[in-house]
């Protein structure tokens, strides 16, 4: 299977000069050239600029083997509306992004975003054609209470709402847009990112066994919601970093990575995608 790392460059970087900057030293290295590149057989790079980045990161990036992300979109429409301070799943695809990142701890930490409100979300998003970077994680007090597992099961009872509204959309959708995603095509259109909230820019990570079952218990979590989510990557996220992400890479069960401050250099995202290319190869 394909192997994924994905840059959330969160705020960051301050000016869009740093973020074209950022660009050129990614597409400049011989890992990404189209036709000795080794990167891109094995291992799909994305990166998910800031909104105000979106357009111009997203522009830069067509003809490259790199796609383009954003980081959140409005509860509230699909489309517009009065809603100052969002952008719509539509703005979004219209900016030339391809996916989403949704739910991501940071939202639900300092914007106090409910797990439920992701239905609505997802839902927006596959509706216009985005694919969907689903985070999922423990805190560390549920860390240190053993809650990882109930924590993330009740995380993914979104994920039966969103099924539901997919199965009648796509009534009314598919005939005019066949590659709208659908549960049959959910494996292509959704990843599961988990990235527990302890491990978030602290440097500290859990160990590769513990991430390993529980991406076991994601994955046999999706299979069970319907069979057409058996092959839906699942991405760790927390601390990746150019020295661990070998480890990491090498466990079956882990499909790549969600990397946030290392992703702002490009050698070391670099290093990252190189580390799992080579152990997906
Ligand atoms: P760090 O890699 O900085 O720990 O961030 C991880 C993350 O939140 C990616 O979404």
């Amino acid at each position: 299977m394909q192997a994924w790392v994905i840059g959330n460059w969160k705020q960051n970087p301050a000016t869009s000069h740093e973020a074209q900057a950022l660009l050129n030293d990614l597409l400049v290295n011989d890992l990404l050239a189209p036709t000795e590149g080794r990167l891109t057989n094995t291992c799909q790079l994305m990166v998910a600029p800031s909104c105000i980045h979106l357009a111009a990161v997203s522009a830069r990036l067509q003809e490259t083997p790199i796609l383009c992300a954003a980081q959140d979109i409005s509860a509230h429409s699909d489309s517009t509306g009065a809603y100052t301070g969002d952008c719509s799943a539509q703005q979004i695809a219209d900016a030339g992004a391809t996916w989403t990142i949704l739910g991501h701890s940071e939202r639900r930490q300092y914007h106090k975003e409910p797990y439920d409100r992701l239905v609505q979300k997802m839902a927006f998003a596959f509706k216009q054609n985005l694919g969907v970077i689903l985070c999922i994680g423990e805190t560390q007090e549920q860390y240190d209470n053993e809650q990882t597992l109930s924590v993330l099961g009740e995380q993914l009872s979104v994920i039966p709402g969103v099924l539901e509204s997919l199965r009648s959309t796509n009534v009314d959708t598919n005939n005019d847009t066949p590659n709208a995603p659908s549960i049959d095509n959910m494996t292509e259109r959704l990843i599961i990112a988990y990235e527990p909230v302890w491990a978030i820019g602290t440097g500290k990570v859990p160990t590769v066994s513990e991430v390993s079952r529980t991406h076991e218990y994601i994955k046999q979590t999706l299979a069970d919601y319907a069979a057409e989510l058996t092959d839906i990557s699942v991405l760790y996220g927390g601390s990746v970093n150019a020295d661990n992400a070998s480890s990491f890479a090498a466990d079956p069960m882990i499909d790549g990575a969600l990397v946030g401050g290392a992703s702002l250099k490009a050698q070391s995202f670099l290093a990252i995608a190189e580390a799992f290319a080579s152990a997906k190869a």
